[in-house]
């Protein structure tokens, strides 16, 4: 096999594997809180925590200012009482790096005494 055929082979792997992968574990280009947004809805992380985080329907506020995505992602394989666990083959490891870039990307709120209320 020549130098060019066997390079063209690698190429196509690497193509194949690139397809095969689907677009929420591709680490390449790291955490995305756009789709970070997209898994916290499609998996239901918000009928419990709110859909910008903002807590408490039953679960507690996660954010602005979220845990560290560590925390997060220990918390959410083994929680302490009522929220259910996530296991990695329902949730991967990247997909709660995006959660977390999601959760990190939400602003915080005014502050009260700086609107209306606070007068
Ligand atoms: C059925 C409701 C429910 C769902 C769905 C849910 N949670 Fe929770 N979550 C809770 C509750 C309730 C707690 C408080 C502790 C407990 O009961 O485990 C909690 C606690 C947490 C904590 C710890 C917060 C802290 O400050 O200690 C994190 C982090 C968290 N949830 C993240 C998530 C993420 C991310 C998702 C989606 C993948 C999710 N949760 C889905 C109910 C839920």
């Amino acid at each position: 096999m020549s130098y060019f055929r066997l390079n063209l082979s690698v190429a196509a792997i690497a193509g194949l594997t690139l397809l095969m992968t689907p677009i929420a574990s591709r680490a390449a280009d790291g955490p995305s809180a756009e789709r970070g947004y997209e898994t916290y809805m499609r998996i239901g992380c918000f009928q419990c925590h709110g859909t910008v985080g903002q807590g408490p329907i039953s679960g507690p506020r996660l954010a602005p200012n979220p845990l560290p995505v560590e925390a997060i992602r220990a918390y959410i394989r083994a929680p302490a009482e009522v929220m259910p666990p996530y296991v990695e083959s329902v949730l991967s490891d990247a997909e709660v790096a995006d959660i977390h870039a999601y959760l990190e990307s939400i602003p915080e709120g005014p502050n009260v005494e700086d609107t209306i209320l606070g007068d």
